[in-house]
């Protein structure tokens, strides 16, 4: 599974110095290699005895049914037309974008092998870059990151981080910020501190910047939380905003000339598209949002629900109620607790965009009804910053975590797919308390700059 939303290949000439490809300064356990490559093999191993089986196996029980010996090589010219016939009707739907991570574009012209799992099944919107840029990590790197990060996620402080990030967020942060190994890491929405930590294990010598209204060190005192040595922490009385600190100011404190080696992590529950407008205007370009929420859904407008446009596959909604869309969402709704069905998707004026056609701030506190052009022209705003747009895939899939939150429909295939066990095993995720993989709201990493 490539982990990339670019129909290019990934740039060998990557501008910022920060996105080099680094070996972890962790020494990689054993067997990591043969792990990743396991994890290949049964891949296809899995997807030949999937994919072609049960046409042929169709074919032979229709013959022998209705006793057609003599015709069966026009029988099989018949299916043969009508297979092609299907697969483009079926190509032709692709006249929309179609992310790599979707069923659809997966699934390629003649493979259904795709279609048996329904992670993406109702579209995975996502933003388009400007020059279609992706990152230069793959699913084998993810894996190895996993084995490495499950260890070092036993040992967190704060156990029940509940409000907080759970595991799959977790673990994205900490590969990317260890990917990228920043100068500098800022976050924006600290709580007890547990995404400070998560920051601490992928760069322990790193200085951070943490901004967030009440100190992690308050609650100390009611239980576990994490006060970081090298962090100058923004809170309390000292609490500033993102979007009002002099960062000019504040780097050559920290002696950052180069801007393009400074992390910045969102945890703050903020609108993205001020988020990464005050960003632009300070000069940053890695940013990471923790809460990617889908249209329908969240305290605030994001990523996802901006880039949520007819023109990409899953996005731009009907309020139809008797659309295939409402009824495969209302069916969902029965097993997946953030599932939206047409009802909670639409707002007055059949207005889907946004949350019930409403650009939500500062955790829902702030609300502004916005119009469907305006909405639109946000995508536009945000497309001419884009550099690159990764979602986080889930870890694993349901089967496996047991998760009951997110809609696999809605999401991008997870990194250890269904039906493979062993290697969740394997990777130590077996250990962890099912609770840990509840939270995943699809983080995402950005590079951003003027056009
Ligand atoms: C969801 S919690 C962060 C969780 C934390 N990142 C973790 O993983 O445990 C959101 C935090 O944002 C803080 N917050 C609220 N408004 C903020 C703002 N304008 N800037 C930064 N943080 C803010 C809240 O006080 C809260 O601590």
């Amino acid at each position: 599974m490539p982990v990339t939303h670019s129909h290019r290949p990934p740039s060998p000439t990557h501008s910022a110095k920060m996105l080099e490809r680094v070996l972890s300064s962790r020494r990689a356990p054993p067997h990591s290699d043969e792990l990743a490559n396991e994890d290949d093999a049964a891949t296809a191993d899995e997807s030949k005895t999937k994919k072609h089986l049960p046409f042929f196996f169709f074919i032979t029980r229709l013959i022998n049914h209705f006793r057609i010996g003599p015709l069966w090589p026009c029988v099989i010219a018949l299916f043969f037309v009508l297979f092609l016939i299907s697969s483009i009707v079926f190509q032709s739907r692709n006249l929309v974008c179609v992310s790599p991570h979707d069923p659809a574009y997966r699934s390629g012209f003649f493979g259904f092998d795709a279609l048996e799992s329904d992670f993406g099944s109702l579209g995975v919107p996502w933003c388009r870059s400007k020059h279609g840029k992706t990152v230069e990590w793959t699913s084998k790197d993810l894996i190895k990151g996993l084995e490495e990060f499950v260890p070092i996620y036993e040992t967190r402080p704060i156990k029940n981080n509940m409000y907080g990030m759970g595991f799959d967020h977790s673990f994205g942060l900490w590969f990317i910020a260890r990917w990228l190994k920043p100068d500098l890491m800022i976050e924006s929405g600290a709580f007890k501190g547990h995404s400070t930590w998560v920051l601490r294990q992928a760069m322990p010598l790193t200085p951070i910047i943490s901004i967030t209204p009440r100190h992690p060190e308050k609650y100390l005192k009611k239980g576990p939380a994490y006060v970081d040595g090298n962090c100058s922490y923004f809170a309390g009385k000292d609490f500033v905003d993102f979007g009002s600190i002099d960062w000019k100011k504040v780097m050559k404190k920290h002696g950052i000339i180069d801007l393009s080696r400074v992390l910045i992590f969102f945890d703050d529950h903020q609108n993205e598209l001020k988020r990464i407008q005050q960003a632009l205007v300070a000069g940053f370009r890695h940013l990471v949002f923790e809460d990617n929420y889908d249209t329908g859904t969240g305290d605030h407008y994001s990523l996802r629900q901006i880039c949520d446009q007819s023109y990409i596959r899953g996005g731009g909604h009907s309020c139809y109620k008797d659309s295939d869309e409402a009824r495969i969402r209302s069916k969902r709704k029965n097993f997946w607790e953030k599932a939206v069905d047409i009802e909670e998707l639409c707002g007055p004026g059949e207005a889907w965009w946004g949350v019930r056609g409403y650009m939500r701030d500062n955790f829902n506190h702030s609300n502004k009804v916005i119009s469907y052009e305006e909405h639109f022209q946000n995508s536009r705003i945000v497309e001419s910053m884009l550099d690159v747009y990764w979602e986080l895939p889930p870890v694993a899939g349901p089967s496996l975590t047991h998760q009951t939150r997110y809609d696999p429909a809605r999401s991008p295939p997870p990194i250890v797919e269904d039906g493979r066990y062993g290697l969740f095993q394997r990777l130590g995720l077996t250990r962890l308390d099912r609770s840990v993989f509840n939270g995943y709201t699809q983080m995402v990493y950005l590079q951003i700059s003027r056009q």
